[in-house]
């Protein structure tokens, strides 16, 4: 997958896209990631990018002519390579848009700051607008690392094993259940006997149900959402039960 990216602060993106597994996507080819500063497009020469608002009001909009300019130099046109704005007026980040986008082949992400990008830009050439979260941040560049972050995890071959992350919190619409490795035996805290009982179906059977129990405890509100099973529902019943009987 190749990647662009458009940003007032490119140097902000040394440090999460060097390191780890995506530093090892981009070493095996698996990514490759162009930054593009925003600035270099601007034709002012102060290398403006940024005017008062009309109708007045507080804070700064990006003007539109370098960001247009920028993209229609990097962006081939009428292809349908998905131009998103990082905004807080986009539609909520979901595990479900990151597989979306991690079939595409190229992906431009646009990074906002101050108050905002002018509008006639957006209409230009934006094509789709996120957001991380309900919440406002000084711009969109740790949105656009958490995208390419939860986007390239989903590439083929870039976590070992084909199916990692088919268990993931969300990929199944459930959060995941509780994890332990070595030593069996912490603190006085055992791992659960099931985990190291090497009964294949047994293990798979507890995954499920402690999957459906943080679930319940900790977001009830995916399970209107997620696809259960007969088993799912009754074992989701006797949770219920035991709270009633808990009061
Ligand atoms: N820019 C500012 N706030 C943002 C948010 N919540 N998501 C994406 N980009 C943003």
């Amino acid at each position: 997958m190749h990647i662009d990216i458009f940003t007032l602060f490119p140097s902000m993106f040394t440090g999460p896209l060097t390191e780890s597994i995506l530093k090892r996507a981009r070493e095996t080819g698996k990514l490759s990631l162009a930054l593009h500063d925003i600035r270099s497009w601007s034709v002012d020469k102060h290398h403006v990018v940024d005017d008062t608002p009309y109708g007045g009001g507080g804070g700064m909009i990006m003007k539109p002519e370098p960001i247009v300019a920028a993209i229609e130099d990097i962006i081939p046109r009428g292809t349908d390579i998905p131009v998103i704005l990082l905004s807080p007026q986009g539609r909520v980040f979901t595990q479900d848009i990151a597989y979306r986008l991690s079939q595409n082949e190229r992906l431009a992400l646009v990074c906002g700051h101050y108050e905002g990008v002018d509008e006639r830009a957006i209409d230009l050439v934006i094509t789709d607008e996120i957001s991380i979260g309900d919440y406002v941040l000084t711009g969109g560049e740790l949105a656009a690392m958490i995208i390419v972050d939860a986007v390239v995890r989903l590439l083929p071959g870039v976590l070992g094993a084909p199916d990692a992350h088919r268990y993931d919190s969300h990929a199944t619409g459930l959060l995941e259940g509780p994890h332990y490795t070595r030593p069996p035996m912490f603190r006085g805290q055992p791992a659960p006997d099931v985990l190291l009982s090497g009964h294949e179906a047994k293990i798979e059977k507890w995954r499920r149900q402690e999957s459906l129990r943080r679930t319940w405890q900790r977001r009830p509100d995916l399970l209107l959402a997620a696809e259960l099973s007969k088993d799912d529902k009754a074992f989701l019943f006797t949770l219920a039960q035991e709270e009633i009987e808990r009061g």
